[in-house]
């Protein structure tokens, strides 16, 4: 990668993040000594950090460039993008206005809490639907400028373009700290985390997204955000397909599994390492399942911890952690 961006970019997180060895991990799925590693972007220091800060980086840049003074976004109720939004705003002296789905809580905990925590003005949309939160992001929007605001839209997940070329440079960061790696592993949600990757890299082969049920046209949009990143950063669209493992969605979105549970057990016996139901515990779960199947290519396969730490503290987390089975 020899091209780079002129897009502005804000210091919210401590990087590069630390890239540590998973021995004991490594050594249960019956890897070779050395070849399992984890990412640690739970670590990127704002509120609770995630990897969602990396994009918070170029986007509210992008936002303050555009002299926003409002950003308004969107997600699920325990959206970590919405949660970091928040925060980075704040950061920005910018107010934040979003979209939740779901019902109002009795009692806010988890992301909701440290969204309300950071004064975001939130409005709920009771719907099954995710795909109703465009027009309803658009529509608040509408509303913060016809109050005299200049809103700056980002979308659920913060894939835009700007926030994916924040996985560009993680790319290059990783290559730096492990220049044979053979796989990055990572949840997909909007997708843009696994599409800056690619482009980072050049090759999608050497990214493997785990699908967590959130929207059924993954593989050609990250293959669109990934062409388009790539463009923006000023290098050719990365080699190959996306790489998609729909193994691990469960019941959906959300939904908690036996499989993810399983791989929590594992993380914390072995590396007392903690994953949350939605993303993480989905992301590793296929990674084990690959690593039991030999699946796995022979050169060093880095776990990317994206965080979400704040859903593990609220009711059914809670429940899905207690509950869990022990060895
Ligand atoms: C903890 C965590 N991991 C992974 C992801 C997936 O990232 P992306 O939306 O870029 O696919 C998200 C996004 O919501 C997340 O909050």
């Amino acid at each position: 990668m020899t091209a780079t961006t002129t897009r502005p970019r804000l210091r919210l997180a401590p990087l590069p993040t630390p890239l540590e060895p998973l021995h004991q991990l490594g050594a249960a799925l019956g890897l070779s000594p050395g070849q399992l590693f984890v990412k640690r972007d739970d670590l990127t220091g704002l509120a609770m950090g995630g990897n969602k800060v990396r994009k918070l980086e170029y986007s509210l840049a992008a936002a303050a460039a555009a002299s926003a003074n409002c950003i308004v976004t969107g997600g699920a109720a325990q959206s970590n993008h919405v949660r970091l939004t928040a925060a980075a705003a704040r950061r920005s002296g910018m107010a934040c206005s979003v979209v939740l789905v779901g019902a109002p809580p009795e009692k806010a905990e988890g992301n909701v809490l440290l969204t309300l925590t950071f004064g975001a003005q939130v409005t709920w949309i009771d719907t099954p639907d995710h795909t109703d939160l465009g027009p309803a992001i658009s529509a608040l929007a509408d509303a913060e400028r016809a109050s005299g605001n200049t809103p700056y839209v980002l979308p659920p997940g913060g894939s835009s373009t700007e926030g994916n070329l924040a996985y560009v440079a993680a790319a290059q960061e990783l290559r730096e700290q492990c220049p044979g790696l053979a796989l990055v592993v990572t949840a997909d949600a909007s997708g843009g985390t696994h599409a800056g990757l690619a482009a980072g890299f050049g090759d999608h082969a050497l990214v493997l997204g785990v699908d967590v049920g959130l929207r059924a046209d993954l593989i050609p949009e990250v293959a669109r955000m990934a062409r388009d990143t790539a463009s923006e950063w000023g290098v050719t669209a990365p080699r190959g397909e996306p790489q998609l493992d729909r193994s691990q969605i469960g019941g959906g979105y959300g939904c908690p599994t036996v499989a993810g549970r399983n791989a929590l057990d594992l993380c914390v016996d072995t590396e007392g390492m903690i994953l949350e139901p939605t993303y993480t515990a989905k992301a590793m779960a296929a990674l084990i399942m690959r690593a039991q199947s030999g699946e796995l290519p022979a050169g060093p396969v880095i776990f990317l911890h994206t965080g979400g730490y704040p859903e593990l503290f609220t009711g059914d987390a809670v429940d899905w952690l207690t509950n869990r089975r022990r060895a």
